[in-house]
């Protein structure tokens, strides 16, 4: 038998999941790391903290299973993306990372499009400069921090981060080198033309690679802390989003990826380098060669019920909150939420949008409050699902749905009925770190490539039907939700 390694580099913990050649998942272990706000608007995290907590999770997930590490044949990558990481000629990191939700260069965004010219940046790179995304962070370090940059050498992200200190090689796959808005979406390579405008030297980024093929091999050093066997194969795998889908299957046109996570995705395969024209969505390379894909982001998903839980109603169960939100009719009468709690990415890029509860009276309570943040989220999402639709893609024959936030039955409901399509779920629940994995046993040949192995190991195991009765009350909130952003962002911009 052989086991593939899947590793994912998230923001809350560092996970280990193993499987073998069926793709069946024998075991996952994960350590926590902690965030840090030093500043309002950012969002930073220590890199060795990422690679203590992988090494932890993959001796655990050794132990537990009890497989020998010499059966492991070959290791994937994947985590959160965006996240800029700046070494200096020794390979020794210069300052905490900056990570994706980070909120504090958009001072840099607007200079990006200056120098390139929005629209040329656009065309090359496919998206508009986003304060999540890379580029605008290493300018910002470059303003900022001058000490630091002088001595930076190489630019990594996250997962990349852990491929170095796993194999000694710098490397990045072609699915996070997107992300990072520094690409050529069509070559799918570094852009010259974008390098040279923002005076980033070519020499700082690593090669990259398409998702299964291999990148190095762990280091005798990494094979004594870890317990893996030295030389065992690493491949490039993908930023959380691309591996992610690869786990659901979500790697044809037409299979739409819903992730209700902390942040909330909806994902489309497309089968050329196809770019919205405004950059409304994400345009990036997919985990697979040959595919790129459609993206809308939400900042706070099932982040929004998280701190609504944690702030309004400490100590109670989210079973408990979504059984009294069951008693509430759809629409929370007349309540409605605006989930942008850390600013917003899709459809409004804007990181100082915040969020609101609007439409409270003395009728409302917190099973209405409860109902009303699962509705916003769905409305947020609503939004990308129709940019998506809007784009004209091949006609969207299948949504799964993943995440810890579709896993309870009412979410899930909430957003068939407010999406007004059938949802879909599957038997792999750890969508990155499965489809690192999966990643990786292709890259060795246990599967002829990516799509067959998602044919292979992802089967449906249930389904949502949306509830017509629903469709009338949501399409009217929905269009009152839509005019609340423009609305009030002339209001939360001075909300200092
Ligand atoms: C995607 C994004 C987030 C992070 C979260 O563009 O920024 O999904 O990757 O881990």
């Amino acid at each position: 038998m052989a086991y593939f390694l899947g590793l994912d580099v998230s923001t809350t913990s560092s996970k280990a999941l193993l499987i073998d050649q069926n793709g069946k998942v024998l075991g996952m272990e994960s350590s926590a790391h902690t965030l840090s706000s030093p500043k309002p608007l950012w969002s930073e995290q220590d890199p060795a903290q990422w690679w203590q907590a992988v090494v932890q999770s993959i001796r655990n997930v050794i132990l537990q299973t009890g497989i020998s590490s010499s059966e492991i044949e070959a290791i994937g990558l994947t985590g959160q993306m965006h996240g800029l990481i700046l070494l200096d000629a020794e390979g020794e990191v210069l300052r905490p990372a900056i990570l994706w939700n980070d909120q504090r260069c958009q001072a840099q965004c607007d200079e990006i499009h200056q120098r390139v010219g929005k629209e040329r940046f656009i065309q090359i790179s496919g998206n508009v400069a986003l304060t999540g995304f890379t580029a605008p962070k290493i300018l910002w370090v470059a303003e900022n921090e001058p000490g630091i940059y002088s001595r930076a050498r190489h630019v990594l992200l996250p997962k990349d981060y852990i491929r170095y200190k796993l194999t000694g090689e710098f490397a990045m796959d072609k699915a996070d080198g997107s992300g990072t808005v520094l690409f050529d979406l069509k070559a799918r390579d570094w852009s010259k033309e974008l390098l040279e405008a923002l005076n980033i030297p070519r020499e700082w980024m690593p090669p990259t690679y398409e998702g299964p093929e291999i990148t190095g091999y762990v280091s005798e050093s990494a094979a004594a802390l870890t317990g893996l066997e030295r030389g065992t194969p690493v491949v490039a795998g993908g930023g959380d989003q691309a591996a992610g889908a690869v786990g659901v299957g979500a790697v044809e046109p037409g299979i739409i990826g819903l992730t209700v996570g902390t942040s909330g995705v909806i994902f489309a395969t497309t089968p050329a380098p196809l770019v919205e024209p405004q950059g409304r969505l994400h345009a990036f390379c997919h985990a697979l060669p040959d595919r790129w894909h459609f993206m809308g982001v939400m900042l706070s998903a099932a982040g929004s019920l998280q701190w609504y839980r944690d702030t309004l109603a400490p100590g109670v169960s989210f079973d408990e909150l979504l059984r009294e939100a069951e008693t509430v009719p759809a629409g929370s009468e007349g309540l409605l939420f605006l989930p942008y709690l850390s600013g917003e990415r899709t459809p409004h890029p804007d990181p100082l949008a915040r969020g609101a509860f609007i439409g409270l009276t003395l009728r409302h309570t917190r099973s209405h409050m409860t109902r009303a943040v699962l509705e916003g989220v769905a409305f947020g999402l609503k939004d990308s699902f129709n940019l998506i639709r809007d784009t004209g893609l091949d006609s969207v024959s299948q949504v799964r749905a993943s995440g810890g936030g579709t896993k309870g039955a009412l979410w899930r409901q909430v957003l068939a009925d407010v999406l007004e399509s059938e949802l879909v779920s599957v038997n792999t629940a750890e969508g990155g770190a499965f489809g690192a994995a999966l990643l990786a046993g292709v890259g060795r040949g246990a599967w002829p490539d990516v799509v067959t192995a998602c044919h292979d190991t992802i089967q449906i195991t249930g389904k949502t039907d949306p509830n017509p009765d629903t469709f009338e009350v949501y399409r009217h909130a929905y269009q009152i939700y839509r005019q609340l952003y423009p609305l009030l962002k002339s209001t939360f911009t001075q909300l200092i």
